[in-house]
């Protein structure tokens, strides 16, 4: 017979299917077997009961610190010692720290280990004497045992569920609250869809959003934001999709709700300024009413932050432009092209970019560089316009440009117009300490001052002006050799034309 009941495990092994495990220990062989016998029909929501025999208490720690799965111990009490199961109880409640396994204290010697203080001092879920213990019993006892343990692991899936979404949820504020730091809506987008998935997504292991995208509904075409796995990468911003596919969004946005069909989900969320916008991921089985729940709050987040980043980079290209035509204003008036503070902006961040600053540093003196010489607004136009040759003295109010630039901008807290007063300040000094208004030298003159120096004085020889023609542009590269380490930064005149062919591009994009 016992042979038999192993078979019907083993057999239950070889299938896979799920089953409960049981420990039993107790040093007489005859107890495994009655037990095993009473529980050999035993099932339990959909599961047989998988036996482990241990008998002592030594190989009963052995077997515990090996499986960590087993549901229910019966536990014999006087064993190799008079208290040797309750030296089981405490060690998996207390080494193991496992709570969940359910522990029937089942001894022969009750006065052994008295009932009450048992319970309470080894956390044991029953306590049976062995003679009372009919088949009956044992199947009852083993039953609301099992039961006590689903439901613990029941709760314990949710509070890691929870926990998930609390993580994810924890994301999802910490991404709305550094928007500052997100450079633009695809990022924004793209960091969304992780963390979707990993909200929806059965298997959390799995971070990799599969085939996903955001997309943004404007009039009757779809704009993609930021796609995944089948959806990725994006070259076209108007996408078309599968019939299927496309249907499914246009029936979100027609209905204005989110929709889960077959595997696929899509969820639409509207903001106030950014219009219609859909969240769409395959391969997700359920969504429960948590799910709905998080997603709601998720993509009322989501709404605000694509309004945020809507309005920012409302304001962003605001400030580009003004500072584009203050640059503008000021160079106009001293009959310098247009395009060269374009064209000084973009040679600035490519090469603070390949210097190596943090593409925020590049961004930041991307919007500052077109200022350098907003001091020349306070130079009079009998110098600044002089046909002629300056004088010394007219040279001295020429060079004061510097710092009423540096000035302007001086006392501002914004960082772009801190570095618009460097910027301004900065941009004649000489890395060999010649320059002006303070003969800094070397590092001590701000990198965006060195950047700055050397791409204003290249894109003022490279172009004409009224007084000159423009040079060749060999002989341009021709000069910043020869000022390596004089006038210029020598790290900074190698990387410049190392990276030629893409200064070229900048400038052919921004012709006089
Ligand atoms: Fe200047
Ligand atoms: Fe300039």
């Amino acid at each position: 017979m016992v042979m038999g009941l192993f078979k019907k495990s083993s057999k239950a092994k070889t299938e896979k299917k799920a089953s409960w495990k049981i420990l039993i220990v107790d040093d007489e062989p005859d107890v495994h077997a009655v037990t095993k016998l009473t529980l050999s029909n035993f099932e339990f929501d959909n599961k047989e009961a998988e036996f482990i025999s241990a008998f002592s208490g030594e190989e009963a720690r052995a077997v515990l610190q090996k499986e960590s799965d087993i549901a229910l111990v019966l536990l014999d009490v006087v064993m190799e010692t008079d208290d040797a199961g309750l030296k089981v109880a405490s060690f998996i409640r207390e080494e193991l720290d496992n709570h969940f396994i359910r522990i029937i204290l089942r001894t022969g010697q009750p006065g052994q280990a008295p009932e009450r203080s048992v319970i309470t001092s080894y956390d044991i879920n029953d306590y049976k004497d062995k003679t009372s213990l009919s088949s009956e019993k044992l199947f009852s006892v083993v039953y609301t045992g099992l039961r006590g343990y689903r439901d613990i692991l029941d709760i314990e899936v949710a509070r890691k569920k929870l926990e998930n979404h609390r993580e994810g949820l924890e994301k999802v504020i910490d991404s709305t609250t550094s928007l500052f730091k997100i450079r633009s809506l695809q990022d924004f987008a793209s960091g969304l869809l992780v963390q979707i998935a990993s909200i929806l997504r059965a298997d959390k292991s799995d971070s990799h959003p599969g085939n996903s995208f955001v997309v943004r509904k404007d009039k009757t075409q779809f704009k993609m934001l930021a796609g995944t796995g089948a959806y990725a990468p994006v070259d076209d911003d108007n996408v078309s999709f599968e019939p299927a596919v496309t249907e499914l969004l246009n029936k979100a946005c027609d209905q204005q709700v989110s929709i889960l069909e077959g595997n696929c989900f899509v969820s639409y969320f509207k903001t106030n300024n950014a219009g219609e916008n859909l969240i769409y991921i395959e391969n997700i089985l359920e969504i429960n009413d948590l799910d709905k729940k998080l997603l709601e709050l998720f993509s009322n987040n989501i709404a605000v932050a694509f309004d945020n980043l809507e309005l920012n980079k409302e304001v962003f290209e605001t400030q580009s432009e003004i500072i584009d035509t203050l640059g503008e204003v000021v160079e106009s008036r001293s009959k310098e092209a247009a395009n060269h503070v374009k064209r000084v902006s973009h040679l600035s961040r490519a090469l603070a970019l390949w210097a190596g600053l943090p593409q925020e540093q590049a961004q930041e003196l991307f919007m500052a560089s077109p200022m350098h010489d907003v001091g020349k607004v306070a130079i009079p136009d009998a110098v600044l316009l002089k046909p002629a040759k300056l004088t010394p003295d007219e040279w001295v109010i020429m060079k004061s440009h510097v710092n009423i630039g540096c000035e302007i901008f001086a006392r501002s807290k914004r960082p772009t117009l801190k570095a618009a007063s460097i910027v301004a300040g900065q941009h004649h000094e000489k890395f060999n300490g010649q320059g002006y208004p303070n003969g800094l030298a070397g590092e001590d003159i701000h990198i965006y001052g060195r950047i700055v120096a050397l791409v204003d004085v290249f894109d003022a020889l490279a172009h004409s002006r009224c007084y000159k023609e423009a040079w060749p542009i060999d002989k341009v590269l021709a000069l910043l050799e020869e000022e390596k380490g004089q006038h210029f930064d020598p790290r900074l005149v190698e990387l410049f034309i190392d990276n030629i062919e893409e200064v070229i591009k900048i400038m052919d994009d921004y012709p006089d």
